[in-house]
């Protein structure tokens, strides 16, 4: 990640990155860019999204223009501005004729997130100077360093492979983000503490070399409770229902909840938002050996609901139903869940869109405005009570692994939900992957969900 992750000083000289759409263009032609009339339309210049032009001068640069692209086209691509910034002289430089704030705000995000590259394991791979942008007019930085920092934790521990990001280390991160922010962390771990306070964690993890474990963060002493929830599925093999190669292949994204809760940790921590937070993230990594959780097993949970584990592959439900539960311990928690629980989730939506479950038609409308203000794309999804009967086996309460396949994220979500006594609860099922380079989102780990929550919660909250 970049070092510092900051805007370019105010004061330094820069050039102008002037911001024009297809209809404003002859407007800009005809007016302070008539220097550049003849250049732009030699080159063929439309102001196309994320189009550059760089504005010469005799001695150099003067600045550059890039296309913010019609309104249908910037609904089809967040972040379309940045597809420029990559191929942008070094070099300080400023916007100019941002349409309205909140494009400048998206720009500025933009830019931030588009200058994430993870080389933990080329270090010396040779880095260009990169080109800097001040913070735009009427734009606010915090907001902004802390969304991109908290984005780009979560997308370090979720690219770092399993071989180094198992539960121990995902532990040692946790910690790592805690102690930053003066947060108290703990670990619970052992095979008989875990078997007996948390038995579906346990039962997940103890057949992995690396120990299952429950890790808790506190932070804050005043204001409404917030408790977050991840799954931290270090790499899920599927269990003895072992997954295909094809679907293995990604799976060291499995903690991916826990790194976009975390995430959105640090963002509500740096910005010193006035509430009291609590994360929770099971660390287990679902694996094979003779020790193994069996197909037809029947769990007790924490909370005393017995499960039928169907199928091993359906793990991420076991380990959230028991930190669900003792979320639920404590009263007056707003709970929210972030996982990538199924595979349904990304049939249903696809890699950019979160799905999201909540009852309180309020929390949902609050996360939904989030995610707008966010630039962070989420879906409602029906907590759909008729289809409860679809997670009843018959021998035991409840079944990990419904027969049928059908509303696969709904089913997962319904499952969680028998674990929760709150309707101040969501959950996100993400996919924490982008599967092919968008602007501002190259190829690899992507969190969701985090930035609809940062601004959600002045509603979900009474903040
Ligand atoms: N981690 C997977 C879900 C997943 C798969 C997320 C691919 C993102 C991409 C989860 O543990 C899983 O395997 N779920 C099963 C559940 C099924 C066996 C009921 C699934 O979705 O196939
Ligand atoms: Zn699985
Ligand atoms: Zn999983």
């Amino acid at each position: 990640m970049p070092f510092p992750l900051s805007f370019a000083d105010d004061a330094a000289p820069s050039h102008p990155l002037h911001l024009v759409c297809p209809e404003t263009l002859p407007d800009w032609v005809g007016g302070p860019g008539g220097e550049w009339a003849g250049w732009l339309a030699a080159t063929g210049f439309k102001a196309g999204l994320g189009e550059l032009c760089l504005l010469p001068a005799k001695d150099g640069v003067a600045g550059a223009i890039v296309g913010l692209g019609t309104i249908q086209a910037r609904a089809r691509m967040r972040f379309g501005v940045a597809k420029s910034f990559s191929t942008l002289p070094a070099g300080t430089w400023h916007l100019e004729g941002a349409p309205s704030e909140t494009d400048a705000k998206e720009a500025a995000l933009a830019w931030l997130l588009a200058s994430y590259s993870f080389d933990r394991y080329r270090p010396n791979k040779a880095k260009s100077d990169q080109p800097r942008l001040k913070l735009p007019d009427g734009v606010e930085s915090e907001t902004l360093l802390a969304m991109a920092e908290g984005e780009f934790l979560t997308r370090d521990l979720i690219n770092t492979p399993a071989s180094d990001m198992g539960p121990q280390e995902l532990q040692e991160a946790f910690f790592a983000l805690a102690g930053r922010f003066g947060a108290t962390a703990s670990a619970i771990v052992g095979d008989d503490l875990l078997a007996q306070n948390f038995p579906m964690i346990h039962a997940v993890g103890r057949a992995s070399n690396r120990a299952p474990r429950l890790l808790e963060l506190r932070w804050g002493s005043e204001g409404p409770l917030l408790t977050l929830v991840g799954k931290g599925v270090c790499f899920d093999t599927g269990g003895l229902d072992i997954k295909p190669a094809s679907g293995m292949l990604e799976m060291k994204k499995d903690m991916g909840g826990a790194a976009t809760v975390m995430g959105l940790a640090l963002m509500i921590m740096r910005l010193g938002l006035p509430l009291r937070l609590r994360v929770l993230v099971p660390a287990v990594e679902n694996s094979i050996s003779g020790s193994a959780m069996r197909p037809r097993d029947i769990l007790t949970s924490r909370k005393g609901l017995t499960v039928e584990v169907n199928n091993t592959d359906a793990e991420g439900r076991l380990v959230l139903a028991d930190a669900l539960a003792y979320a639920c311990e404590e009263e007056g928690a707003t709970i929210i869940s972030m996982a990538t629980l199924t595979g349904a989730a990304r049939v249903a939506v696809g890699p950019d869109l979160a799905p999201f479950f909540a009852d309180d038609p309020s929390l949902a409308a609050a996360i939904e405005a989030g995610a707008i203000a966010g630039f962070d794309p989420v879906w409602r999804l029906p907590f759909w009570d008729p289809y409860e009967a679809m997670i009843e086996p018959g021998i035991a309460d409840l079944d990990n692994a419904p027969s049928g396949g059908f509303a696969g994220t709904i089913t997962a979500a319904l499952f969680l939900r028998r674990f929760v006594n709150t309707p101040r609860y969501a959950h996100f099922d993400i996919y924490g992957h982008v599967p092919s380079a968008a602007p501002a989102r190259p190829k690899g780990a992507g969190g969701q969900g985090a930035r609809a929550l940062l601004y959600a919660l002045p509603d979900l909250l009474g903040l």
